[in-house]
């Protein structure tokens, strides 16, 4: 008798938990602060690609800056011989010594930075994953961030997320892409607290020199901001130029801090991993941040990553020249067809801006139906990327031969129209 009664009550309270009628969905919607995020605009040029390709189209994708090249076969022979030690599956947590050496080793010999590996290195999972948290370890709600608008969409999710408000800073052609320091508010410079910039950066190619650097920390310095130099293309830099580290301006770890990747420098992409030099007590908040949220990333993957930092770099000097072919195959045919763009002097992308007449979204969208070709529209990287489109030097010349010569046929139809 007491167990039917007790399984009469199960009964009940299985009812009442799993009240739901089948077939009938939650009423759920994401948080504010994912409102407050952009929907990716990376998302529908894909989605308008496949439609293109399903009517029959060669699509020639150059939307996504994820490398085409693959990692050097030491980098893989190492991940692959770790890969086969089983004592090598556990939980990684904040890295392996040797990861940090590595980085060490790599900064003093290719920008002629001493860092300490214990304190002033920090592996990430990816660069990402350390601008995606920076802000939210760093920034109250109502702290001011300075961002660079066009710029890489992390950098203003991550302020969101963080509920700190952004401040754009205009980069455009004629001040050579740099923000002037001298036209932000001082209003809100003591609510300032961190500021993000990026040379060579993702939409805009344009480099900085030393001095900008330095007028960078002084100002840092004056008025106690912290500086986070995103530095995820620093060895794809062309026409013989040298890649300057922020880190090795005088200064830059009183009051700085620079993110590193090795998706691009080593086409490692998809192994998600990268790091963050600089700053002690930066690094730490982030350090400690991070401990809560991740334990680590695969060790064969940051073996691999040791290989790739501490081999010869003669490796770089090729990738260098194969983009730099890329780039002057795609700007040549372009320019033969009447579009005159900026040569990029760095990174994977060219960032053209479009024919009167159009809207970044009109042409970037027009492009891919008519023409074949998928870009992503500059309005993606903020208000100021209206008027342009990023292409990425992802195919091999004699396919991006073949979008130029594409995009003149379009043109030259639209033009007559
Ligand atoms: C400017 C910039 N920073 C950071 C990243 C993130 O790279 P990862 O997380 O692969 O290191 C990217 C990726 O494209 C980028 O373009």
């Amino acid at each position: 008798m007491i167990d039917i009664i007790r399984i009469m009550l199960k009964v009940k309270i299985y009812d009442v938990c799993f009240d739901v009628k089948e077939g009938m969905s939650m009423n759920l919607v994401g948080s504010n602060k994912l409102q407050k995020m952009t929907t990716s605009i990376f998302q529908e040029v894909a989605d308008r690609k496949q439609d293109a390709i399903k009517k029959g189209k060669d699509v020639i994708d150059l939307s996504v800056g994820s490398p085409d090249f693959p990692p050097p076969p030491y980098v893989i022979d190492a991940l692959v011989e770790y890969t086969k030690d089983p004592s090598k599956y556990g939980y990684t947590l904040k890295g392996i010594s040797e990861f940090n050496d590595a980085v060490s080793y790599f900064y003093k010999h290719r920008y002629s930075v001493e860092l300490e590996p214990a304190n002033e290195v920090l592996q990430l999972m990816g660069s990402q994953d350390g601008l995606a948290h920076l802000a939210t370890a760093i920034i109250n709600p109502g702290d001011y961030v300075l961002v660079p608008d066009p710029g890489y969409p992390i950098y203003e999710a991550s302020v969101n997320i963080a509920g700190g408000i952004i401040y754009p800073m205009p980069l455009v052609a004629k001040n050579k892409f740099l923000p002037k320091l001298a036209d932000i508010p001082e209003e809100i410079l003591p609510r300032t607290k961190m500021m993000i910039i990026s040379y060579p950066g993702n939409p805009v190619t344009a480099l900085a020199d030393k001095g900008f650097f330095e007028e960078v920390i002084a100002f840092a310095k004056q008025h106690n901001i912290l500086v986070v130099h995103d530095f995820a293309y620093s060895e794809l830099i062309f026409d013989g130029n040298p890649p300057v580290s922020f880190m090795s301006v005088s200064g830059a770890k009183e009051i700085g801090i620079e993110f590193n990747s090795l998706s691009k420098t080593f086409n490692m992409a998809g192994c998600r991993i990268g790091y963050v030099v600089g700053n002690k007590q930066a690094i730490q908040i982030l350090a400690s941040f991070k401990s809560n949220i991740d334990y680590g990333i695969f060790y064969p993957i940051q073996m691999a990553a040791v290989k790739a930092l501490t081999s010869e770099f003669s490796y770089l000097r090729s990738q260098v020249k194969a983009y730099e072919l890329r780039r002057d195959a795609l700007i040549s045919g372009l320019e033969k067809s009447g579009w005159q763009i900026a040569k990029s002097p760095a990174t994977m992308f060219v960032w053209a801006k479009i024919p009167a007449g159009w809207s970044s979204r009109e042409f970037a969208f027009e492009l891919i139906e008519q023409a074949g070709v998928a870009v992503i529209p500059g309005d993606a990287f903020g208000e100021l990327g209206e008027g342009y489109v990023r292409i990425a030097l992802v195919q091999p010349p004699e396919r991006l031969c073949q979008a130029a010569e594409r995009i003149h046929e379009f043109l030259m139809e639209y033009s007559s129209r």
